[in-house]
């Protein structure tokens, strides 16, 4: 991502007694590119193929907007797959620390697309003239209470025939299935080299912070909002990627 400082997340590695609530910090935005990629099974696939949906719907003089864009991964990735269609990104994020240094990779990037980014709650923005809306590991953290609200001002504002991406982890049924995917997900982050210790305080930290729905309530939302389509086009253990159609 164009993001050479970024250094190993090491956040948890040692013993913290109580373990606080996650938050999206200065700590957190200096190991967030190795956090996110050693953490997330199939991460950079999903960003690479935001970027290529987002050469298949955006439209000319629309607006593009990635909520929860963080350092920009999916912003770029949209940027340079719309060059010359004279399209916007909007990126919204809620935490200065990311979205300053979001700023400094954006200024490193060679992509021409006109990218505006927004210091702010993605459930306050006016969205429209949308024909590409992404939230890549974004809506997890929002108020369970909101979501409906957020995804039926994202329909609004996006054009007919307009696409939403959805990333997040999941929660399954029953809980024996759950188990096992979440199991699954630890070995992966074992295998990057993250020690148990590690594993069991940053789930602590982010239990109650990240809170994972089913795919039957993230499909049955969407459809509920007036989606025409949606569906899973991607999904390594308990985290997936969805795509909405207007
Ligand atoms: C896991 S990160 C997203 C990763 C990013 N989309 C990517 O693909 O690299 C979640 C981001 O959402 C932001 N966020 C969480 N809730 C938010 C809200 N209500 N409004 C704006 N940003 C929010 C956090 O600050 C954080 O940067």
């Amino acid at each position: 991502m164009g993001d050479s400082e970024s250094k190993r997340d090491n956040l948890f590695a040692n013993p913290l007694g109580a373990v606080s609530g996650f938050v999206f910090d200065q700590a957190v935005v200096d190991v967030f590119p190795d956090m996110i990629s050693r953490s997330v099974p199939g991460y950079e696939t999903i960003i690479a193929h935001t970027g290529e949906l987002a050469s298949r719907f955006v439209q000319p003089d629309t607006n593009c907007y990635d909520l929860g864009c963080s350092l920009g991964a999916s912003t770029m990735a949209i940027g340079h797959s719309i060059e010359g269609r004279n399209a916007n990104v909007v990126a919204v994020d809620n935490s200065t620390a990311m979205l300053e240094k979001c700023k400094v990779i954006l200024a490193s990037d060679s992509a021409t697309s006109a990218v505006k980014l927004v210091n702010g709650d993605i459930c306050d923005i006016d969205i429209h003239n949308a024909s590409l809306v992404v939230m890549n590991f974004t809506l997890q953290f929002v108020p369970v209470e909101k979501r409906p609200g957020l995804l039926k001002t994202i329909y609004q504002g996006l054009n007919p025939g307009g696409c939403l991406i959805i990333s997040e982890k999941l929660s399954f049924e029953p809980e024996s299935l759950n188990k096992l995917l979440s199991d699954l997900h630890h070995d992966f982050k074992r295998g990057q080299g993250y020690s148990d210790l590690e594993i069991s305080q940053k789930r602590d930290s982010i239990e109650n912070v990240l809170v994972p729905e089913t795919l039957d309530t993230h499909i049955q939302r969407l459809r509920a909002c007036g989606f025409k389509s949606a569906s899973p086009w991607f999904q390594c253990f308990n985290f997936c990627s969805l795509v909405a159609i207007k």
